[in-house]
């Protein structure tokens, strides 16, 4: 979506769309439409939208309306996003090509006019490329939106959230890529293409180079496919020299198919998407690079695919993480964890970071706490729970923290090896965090955060139509500014 401000109330635009508060139509609009209005039961209710049609200046105009709520509702922010990704959702195959969103009665601050343009500009992402017969009316036409009436200092805002803008939307395609065309490498590929010229060192490590590091655990998952795993790590070095960073790790299972323990077929296919932590890790080391974050960030994903063949690993097998430590696979659809303990080693020897978060469509267990509301949280600080839920209510990508303790540790002792990859069938979404905690060292201060109900989604929300919503990219920016950046 191509935006736009223009200074003068005089866009160019094919139709006219006015942010309204609640009750509160503008004075200055022709009584037919505010009868229409009324009729309508438009009220400016939140992300309520009336259209009809105008004469002004001799010229007929398609006009609109579109609801933010309550002048006084306590999170403007969020419904000034809703307001102006509904107008979106309403035009995007409209038939128009570009509307002028209309400031001016919003009575919003340039900080919420900058979000609702960013929720504007996210509300229009799709992903047609496989899409060869769309009728010519089902595809998208609206190209551009013009900016008016926005308070002073929205344009500048909006120059930072461009950059999240970009992050989210590559998240997304990653994420709604099939595995037979986002895969290890080709992962790596996309990633290496997309983030040239942006000032992001990027560093992979293939199969030999972690071979001879030991990631016996992250490699057996890899073993029964044909595609080599990979080890990406992007570089963001914005920061005072010689700070330490932050690290964010991601679970990368292009294709999750259980492995030998395989699953059903019904909804595999949804195993696409289980490298949606490291989309997201992607998507969140290209936006802090675009809008040249103030901070030191690295971001490693663990890029693996879990096939059944006859090289995969068995349910049994006991294999070498690269701590050293001694894993017993009871289950090889429990794989995510093998993936991230060894990239979880890997970064923490290697970038010594001050805090790390990763970020994992881990278990099924954590849809059922939490279904697709808020992601889980398990941390061994509290501070980076705070911080961490904290940007999740600003970011929109929330999190609840769950418990985590040493009688959960105890279920994944294993009787041969040092550790099993899973625990009885109660509380899996917390042994699968316990089982990341062993591989955490000197109590660094660090966060998992169950992604697997909130990466995908059946239903359009405020700013993502159904499939990917680019989950966990605005919450680690929001860190990134609020914690790094003061
Ligand atoms: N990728 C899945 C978890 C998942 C399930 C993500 C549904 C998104 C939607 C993960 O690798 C997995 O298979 N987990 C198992 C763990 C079990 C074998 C202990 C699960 O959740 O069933
Ligand atoms: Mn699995
Ligand atoms: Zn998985």
């Amino acid at each position: 979506m191509h935006i736009q401000f223009l200074d003068a109330a005089t866009p160019s635009a094919g139709l006219l769309v006015s942010l309204v508060n609640q009750d509160a139509l503008p004075a200055a609009i022709e009584p037919v439409l505010a009868e229409g209005a009324r009729r309508s039961r438009f009220a400016g209710k939140v992300g309520q939208v009336f259209e009809g049609f105008a004469e002004r200046e001799g010229k007929v105009v398609r006009v609109a309306l579109a609801g933010l709520g309550a002048a006084d509702a306590a999170d403007r922010a969020e419904a000034a996003e809703k307001g102006a990704a509904a107008v979106v959702a309403r035009y995007l195959v409209s038939g128009e090509t570009s509307l002028a969103l209309d400031f001016t009665d919003a009575g919003l601050t340039a900080e919420e006019a900058s979000r609702a343009v960013l929720a504007a500009s996210l509300r229009s992402w799709r992903h047609d490329v496989y899409r060869t017969k769309l009728p010519e009316d089902a595809r998208p036409s609206l190209t551009t939106i013009e900016v008016i009436g926005a308070p002073e200092g929205t344009e500048t805002l909006w120059s930072g959230e461009a950059a999240l803008a970009e992050g989210v939307a590559f998240t997304r395609e990653l994420v709604t890529e099939p595995a037979n065309i986002i895969y290890p490498e080709s992962f790596v590929a996309r990633c290496q293409a997309r983030m040239a010229d942006t000032g992001l060192k990027i560093r992979v490590l293939g199969v030999e180079e972690m071979t001879a590091l030991g990631m016996g655990a992250l490699l057996g998952v890899a073993q029964g496919s044909v595609k080599p795993a990979q080890l990406l790590v992007m570089e963001w070095n914005g920061g005072a020299e010689g700070q330490a960073p932050v690290a964010f790790v991601g679970k990368g299972v292009c294709f999750d198919t259980g492995g030998i323990s395989i699953k059903p077929a019904a909804g595999m296919e949804d195993m696409k998407w289980d490298m949606g932590g490291a989309g997201a890790v992607a998507g969140a080391m290209l936006a802090l690079a675009k809008r040249g974050a103030k901070a030191n960030v690295v971001g490693v994903c663990g890029l693996v695919e879990n096939m059944p063949d006859g090289n995969a690993q068995r349910p049994g097998d006991v294999v070498t993480s690269m701590s050293g430590q001694t894993i017993e696979v009871i289950n090889t659809d429990a794989e995510g964890r093998l993936v991230l303990c060894d990239a979880l080693t890997w970064v923490q020897r290697e970038y010594k970071p001050a805090r790390i978060i990763d970020l994992a469509t881990l278990t099924g267990a954590i849809i059922l706490s939490l279904a697709h509301e808020y992601a889980g949280l398990f941390t061994n600080d509290d501070t980076l729970a705070a911080d961490l839920t904290a940007a999740g209510n600003a970011s929109g990508d929330r999190l609840w923290r769950m418990p985590m303790g040493p009688a959960y540790d105890k279920m994944i002792d294993s009787p041969i090896a040092d550790i099993k990859n899973v625990g009885p069938r109660w509380g899996g979404s917390i042994t699968a965090a316990q089982f990341l905690q062993r591989f955490i060292e000197n109590g660094t201060p660090w966060a998992h955060l169950d992604i697997a109900g909130t990466v995908w989604t059946d239903k359009p929300g405020a700013t993502w139509d159904k499939g990917a919503s680019g989950f966990g990219v605005r919450l680690l920016d929001r860190l990134v500014r609020d914690t790094l950046e003061g």
